[in-house]
């Protein structure tokens, strides 16, 4: 159908509508779908979470899952993993499954990605979000989202905006100036709209004292009008708490986690603001007409929709693509990686990570998988018969839980006396325990041919609605790891997490340390094949590791977690750009990521496109120069020319490159207006003429190659 052929059949459908079908279509009217209007043929619109996969089927009017056996899905990496993967290529591929899926489920929308920056180590929710960069986010979060969309299924980008916290997210208002705004929290949200993302979902928090979601400045002045949004605006689930400021703001539809459907803001208190003239009848007609438009972009009223499909083979492939790509090498100074496979007849793996299943965790991102392949079995399967593999947890988790005594407050003696023995017999078994999994895990270090940890957190830790206390390992990581390096200094360390761990108790003794993500199904199957150098590690940093909680812009210049308010007065100093203005050393800087194969960069060249003073294309030469096929992320960044209150450098571009050992490529780089530009409070975007050093490397501190450009 032509476009105007669609606006008139909307405008009809439009005509014959009641105020009360309209104002249907703009609430939930189950926990994930609207209300349709039948005798039109309009059907409801289905949402579904989330990131990882299509989250399993919720009853539609309580909160309860539905059960059964037949929603299971494939389990995606985390947008955390996808983003240290650098590569735009896979972000679409694993998009393409998440929309194939979400279609094979018969949804509408999927609430997905999350693009929010992360600004603090300890947000919960740091693994649904893709970095601390704001390009590495806006550029793998655009191709995810043309992945997702080809199979006439929406993407809906989250949260708008600047939800970088758990810690009171449905009330806290985020304090945020806007240049560091625009130039960081909404870059990633202006690229999805430039990508033709359909669908936007406002945050649970205050933007500047606004809820999100009564946002007319966010909603209507800067997404619709600015970027050109033409799409629907969806809130959170019960992010609204008003009828009128939320409908005069721009938002199309409300959802809520309650069933009193009609009693949502935008049911029956629509209805009664429209008929007493509070809110006129044409800014309803304008949601409705958007929520048609996409209707008719999702192909809903076609016999031609796509129809989808979910656990098909060629998805998991993709996850395990993606996985592999994901995990990133930190150090590996004594070369003990690559494991030979062949030599090795006895292995040792410990941790609390390395049979652990992480698809069930983390609330709106759990995802019920088909399987989910642990590092353990991952490591088992690959060996197969040729070693022995054996397991020690080493610690003990939330699976073990000291049982808690409680003594009434009129208990007598005698029972008091009991009660005190029976705590104190459960705690002796405790620490027995723990203290018997410690002995077995170091004992088995100092004898096994190969010693592989895999600890971390897990959604225990990692997960909607809370941020964790602190950067440290849990489960007494930290001891354990002490005591197993000073009896086996080859032992490989790999931590599997969504944020950055503290690493500072270990990391000195250690000479082999990887950092993995959540990174779906076949997340163990990846590992284990870097671990035998069947594939080459190739992923880089997508956060910075500091030292510690101490050493990030937030903790020194910023505000976490604040009380009502939280004050980004860290302003651009988030990540990297912190380290590297005011002289603190990161632990792993952003970017970082080592190979099994050396690369080195020559022949770095500009030139300006087609005669722009503004648009430049940079060019750079890679070459293999080890033994082994290999990628790398070339990563480009831009330096200014000194301001106090500027990053020093920022990413501004970067490119994958798959080369066999002595292979050379050449890779460019396209540079415009914006990279060259500032965000002004009164005059907005402002080209800043002047020099720019190009700097190009493989991570935000490693950058052998540097160039000037005068604009
Ligand atoms: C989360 C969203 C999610 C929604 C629906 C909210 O609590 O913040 O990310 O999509 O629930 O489950």
């Amino acid at each position: 159908m032509q476009y105007n052929e669609i606006d008139e059949k909307i405008e009809e459908l439009l005509s014959m509508m009641t105020l009360e079908e309209k104002v249907g279509m703009c609430h939930g009217n189950g926990l994930f779908r609207t209300g349709g209007v039948p005798r039109l043929g309009i059907p409801p619109l289905v949402f579904s979470d989330g990131p990882m996969g299509v989250r399993n089927e919720f009853a539609d009017d309580h909160w309860e899952t539905v059960g059964g056996n037949w929603d299971f899905v494939t389990y995606l990496p985390s947008c955390t993993a996808l983003a240290a993967t650098f590569n735009r290529t896979l972000a679409e591929r694993v998009g393409e499954v998440l929309g194939c899926e979400a279609r094979g489920r018969g949804k509408d929308v999927i609430l997905a990605p999350g693009v929010n920056i992360i600004r603090t180590p300890l947000c919960g929710r740091n693994y649904e979000y893709f970095s601390e960069d704001p390009v590495l986010t806006a550029e793998l979060a655009s191709a995810f989202i043309k992945g997702v969309q080809r199979f006439d299924v929406a993407a809906c980008v989250k949260h708008f905006a600047a939800n970088n916290q758990e810690t009171e997210r449905l009330s806290v208002s985020a304090e945020v100036d806007e240049r560091t705004l625009r130039e960081l929290y909404f870059p990633a949200f202006e690229a999805a709209v430039k990508a033709g993302v359909f669908t936007v979902m406002t945050a649970y928090n205050r933007l500047n004292g606004t809820f999100c979601s009564h946002s007319h400045k966010l909603i209507t002045e800067i997404l619709r009008n600015e970027w050109g949004f033409d799409g629907v605006v969806v809130s959170d689930w019960g992010a609204v708490h008003d009828t009128e400021a939320p409908a005069k703001a721009g938002l199309d539809i409300e959802m809520n986690v309650t069933s009193d459907f009609d009693d949502y803001f935008f049911a029956k208190p629509l209805i009664n603001a429209v008929q007493k003239g509070k809110i006129s009848e044409s800014i309803l007609n304008e949601k409705v007409r958007r929520i048609l438009k996409l209707m008719f972009r999702l192909n809903m009223f076609s016999k031609d929709r796509k129809r989808g499909g979910f656990n098909l083979p060629q998805h998991q492939q993709t996850v395990l693509d993606a996985a592999k790509e994901s995990f990133v090498l930190l150090k590996n100074d004594r070369e003990v990686l690559p494991l030979n496979a062949d030599k090795i007849k006895t292995v040792a793996v410990i941790g609390n990570n390395a049979d652990k299943k992480h698809s069930t965790g983390g609330d709106s991102a759990a995802v019920k998988a088909l399987y989910e392949v642990t590092p353990l079995s991952g490591i088992v399967m690959r060996l197969a018969g040729g070693a022995k593999v054996s397991y020690y947890p080493g610690c003990l988790d939330e699976t073990y839980s000291k049982h808690e005594f409680h003594i009434p407050s009129n208990a007598d003696e005698k029972t008091r006396a009991e009660i005190e023995e029976k705590a104190r017999a459960a705690n002796e078994e405790y620490r027995n325990i723990e203290l018997r999994l410690t002995e077995e895990a170091i004992q088995a270090a100092q004898t096994a041919d190969a010693v592989i940890f895999i600890g971390g957190t897990g959604h225990e830790q990692e997960s909607e609605g809370r941020d964790r206390p602190d950067m440290t390992l849990p489960y007494k990581q930290d001891k354990l790891l002490e005591r197993i390096l000073a009896v086996n200094p080859n032992t490989v360390v790999i931590i599997i997490s969504g944020s950055p761990v503290d690493m500072s108790p270990w990391i000195d003794n250690a000479h082999t340390v990887m950092q993995g993500f959540f990174s779906g199904m076949h997340s163990g199957t990846a590992l284990a094949e870097v671990l035998f150098g069947d594939y080459n590690p190739s992923g880089h940093l997508p956060f910075t590791i500091p030292l510690n909680e101490e050493d990030t812009g937030v903790k020194a210049l910023g505000e976490y977690p604040g009380g009502e308010k939280v004050c980004y007065t860290e302003g651009l100093f988030v990540g990297y750009p912190y380290h590297d203005a005011f002289n603190v050393p990161p632990l792993f800087p952003f970017g970082h990521g080592l190979s099994y194969t050396t690369f080195s960069l020559t022949k770095a060249a500009y030139r300006q496109i087609s005669g722009s003073c503004k648009d430049y294309e940079i060019s750079v030469d890679i070459t293999n120069t080890g033994n082994r096929s290999g990628a790398q992320s070339v990563q480009l960044y831009v330096e200014p020319e000194k301001k106090e209150a500027s990053p020093i450098r920022t990413l501004k571009g970067f490119q994958k490159v798959y080369l066999n050992p002595g292979e050379t490529k050449t890779i460019t780089f396209k540079l415009d207006e914006r990279t060259f530009s500032e965000f002004c409070i009164n005059s907005g975007w402002v080209f800043n003429p002047g020099n720019y050093t190009i700097k190009i490397g493989t991570s935000s501190r490693d950058l052998p190659i540097a160039m000037t450009l005068t604009l």
